[in-house]
């Protein structure tokens, strides 16, 4: 069995790659950067541009699933000209992946599954969110994911199975928000941001690659939150990383002012709330290894996480 994905380098498409070599599936990938090509049995890298439409058609040879997780990282400062890029680099990279297989004579791909994100939920302190929820956030964040999903939806008319993942925060040890978190967090300059009652819906890295490999495996279609069947609030949050880190929390939290101050428009990502369920997965059949936030964090941070322990029992 082989997979095409999209964003193979990135902190997610790493461990998602990772998963599926435990599993004795191989890897196709699509890369931006040449210099990331490694043609390998079982991790075959192939260059393409986006921008300009630019793929090599071999990288769909034996390919039964791809899964997408291109984009231009979210977490840069949002200027004009970078808001574009964040929306071009997602909805361009889908084109391109439409156009080559739309123009293919023949072609085994069963599925498509794409990352989204929890963005897509409305801002809020109340509400709990599931995948039924019509309503996209007010926001720019709002605006991308709808522009994303949408362009992700045209691929029902190349009669494949279309799989929207809609992620929460990532929790890895390697990258992503968490380390960003936690170093002032160990260098006793920790503090959750605003007033701290946000709602965090996290998930532990390993789970959410579970989740793509999962939904492939049992050709799930339709939207999917990933995350933990446990969200947290901020201040709960940042109290979890002090305790996995071993260090005490002196400091009073960091006054939302201050922080649209220092991260412009960006700020948004940590000061907005969204209380997400995961409900849907875990009546398909999904078991998430780490519901709980303690458990998630000593994984990461006592490790306890055996590499390649996933080979067992991964579905
Ligand atoms: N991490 C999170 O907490 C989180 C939460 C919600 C949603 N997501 C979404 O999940 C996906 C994967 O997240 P991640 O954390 O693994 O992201 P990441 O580490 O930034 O990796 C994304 C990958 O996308 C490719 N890429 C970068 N710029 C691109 C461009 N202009 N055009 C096409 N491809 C480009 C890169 O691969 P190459 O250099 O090989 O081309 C990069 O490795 C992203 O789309 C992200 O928005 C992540």
């Amino acid at each position: 069995m082989r997979y095409l994905i999209t964003g193979a380098t990135g902190l997610v498409g790493k461990e998602i790659v990772r998963l599926c070599h435990a599993n004795g599936i191989a890897v196709n990938y699509l890369t931006t950067s040449r210099n990331k090509i490694v043609s390998k049995e079982n991790y075959h890298g192939f260059y393409w541009n986006p921008k300009t439409g630019e793929l090599d058609n071999n990288c769909f040879k034996g390919v039964s699933v791809i899964i997408n997780l291109a984009g231009a990282t979210i977490a840069k400062r949002w200027s004009k000209s970078y808001k574009k890029k964040i929306i071009d680099s997602r909805i361009n990279s889908i084109s391109t992946l439409y156009n080559a297989i739309n123009n293919l004579e023949s072609h085994d791909i069963k599925s498509f599954i794409s990352a989204s994100a929890i963005g897509i939920y409305p801002s809020s302190l109340e509400k709990y969110y599931d995948e039924k929820e019509k309503n996209v956030d007010n926001s720019f964040l709002g605006e991308v994911v709808k522009l994303w999903e949408n362009e992700v939806d045209s691929f029902k008319s190349l009669k494949i199975t279309v799989t929207k993942i809609r992620i929460g925060l990532v929790l890895a040890a390697d990258g992503g928000a968490l380390p960003q978190m936690a170093t002032p967090v160990k260098l006793y300059a920790g503090a959750a941001f605003g007033s701290g009652k946000q709602w965090q819906s996290w998930i532990n890295i390993t789970d959410l690659a579970r989740i793509f490999l999962f939904t492939a495996k049992n050709n799930l279609n339709g939207n999917y939150n990933a995350v933990a069947p446990n969200p947290v609030s901020q201040n709960k949050l940042i109290k979890e990383i002090a305790k996995a880190v071993q260090r005490p929390l002196i400091l009073p939290n960091i006054p939302a002012s201050i922080i649209k101050l220092i991260l412009g428009k960006m700020s948004y990502l940590v000061l907005s709330s969204q209380r997400v369920s995961s409900k849907k997965i875990e009546e398909d059949g999904f078991i998430f290894k780490h519901p709980n936030i303690s458990s998630a964090l000593q994984s990461i941070y006592g490790q306890k996480e055996i590499q390649g322990a996933n080979s067992v029992g991964l579905f």
